[in-house]
């Protein structure tokens, strides 16, 4: 059976989701800029990059090592002409891997992983999601950082919106939400009806983590320096914050 995530991020998830661009994607990682605290010509990996939008802010602040790593193909061309379109002053080494993030292949080499906007929690089982965790820390180098850009649970099971619709780009968009009755995960099903009564249906499901749940996988994994902000700009994490930042470092003696 394929998975939700092999058939979600395609052309119509570009379409759904071309807000998210990378105007916001500058902004974010300005605000995180301080949290990043590697020389410009280190290594570099947005792990689940998509169409691209952070490696091109990356690259216009001066990193010159990037790699994106990405299950969808079609999100991965997209990230090569947008990166191939935008012209950049500095000359960077930009490599695009296609790869499961349950299989980072690399030890020991980025001095920051990046997992932004939601790109986290995305398997049914606990142990699955932890082997990306794992695999994050096995691929920086001691004294790396990650950085985990995910939604804060709290506030999404307190203001989730069961169903919404409208139309966006000439088609009809029907969004239906719901939390899991553990609690656990937050699912859209979003249903999508052109002029002439095309459906296409689309699904996601991802794990949401308690600040504490999260903290003791991290922790137990290795990582430490940890920090919890509700926000880019490192505001404090409370119960409405929209978003959960975890920052944790690989030490460099590793425990
Ligand atoms: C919500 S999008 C975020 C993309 C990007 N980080 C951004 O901010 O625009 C999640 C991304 O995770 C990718 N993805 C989903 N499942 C994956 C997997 N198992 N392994 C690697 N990437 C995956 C999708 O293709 C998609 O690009």
């Amino acid at each position: 059976m394929t998975a939700w995530f092999e058939k979600s991020f395609g052309e119509t998830y570009l379409e759904l989701y071309a807000h998210r661009d990378e105007q916001e994607a500058r902004e974010n990682l300005r605000a995180l800029l301080s949290h990043i605290p590697c020389d410009r010509d280190e290594p570099v990996l947005d792990l689940c990059c998509g169409a691209g939008r952070y490696l091109c802010a990356l690259r216009e602040m001066g990193f010159r090592q990037l790699y994106g790593l990405d299950l969808s193909e079609t999100l991965l061309e997209a990230a090569e002409r947008t990166l191939a379109a935008e012209s950049s002053d500095t000359p960077c080494q930009i490599d695009l891997i296609k790869a499961d993030m349950r299989c980072i292949p690399f030890e020991n080499h980025f001095c920051a992983v990046l997992s932004l906007f939601s790109s986290f929690g995305y398997f049914d089982e606990d142990r699955e999601n932890r082997v990306v965790l794992e695999g994050v820390y096995r691929a920086l180098k001691p004294g790396g950082v990650f950085v985990l850009d995910h939604m804060n649970r709290r506030y999404v099971v307190e203001h989730l919106t069961p169903m919404d619709e409208g139309e966006r780009q000439g088609r009809w968009v029907r969004n239906e939400r719901r939390i899991t009755p553990d609690g656990k995960r937050v699912e859209k099903t979003t249903i999508i009806r052109d002029d002439e009564g095309h459906e296409e249906t689309f699904h996601e499901s991802v794990r949401l983590y308690t600040p504490q749940e999260l903290s003791a996988i991290l922790i137990e994994i290795g990582f430490r320096d940890l920090g919890l902000y509700g926000g880019f700009d490192g505001q404090p994490l409370r119960p409405d914050s929209t978003r959960l930042l975890a920052i944790a470092r690989k030490p460099e003696e590793p425990a």
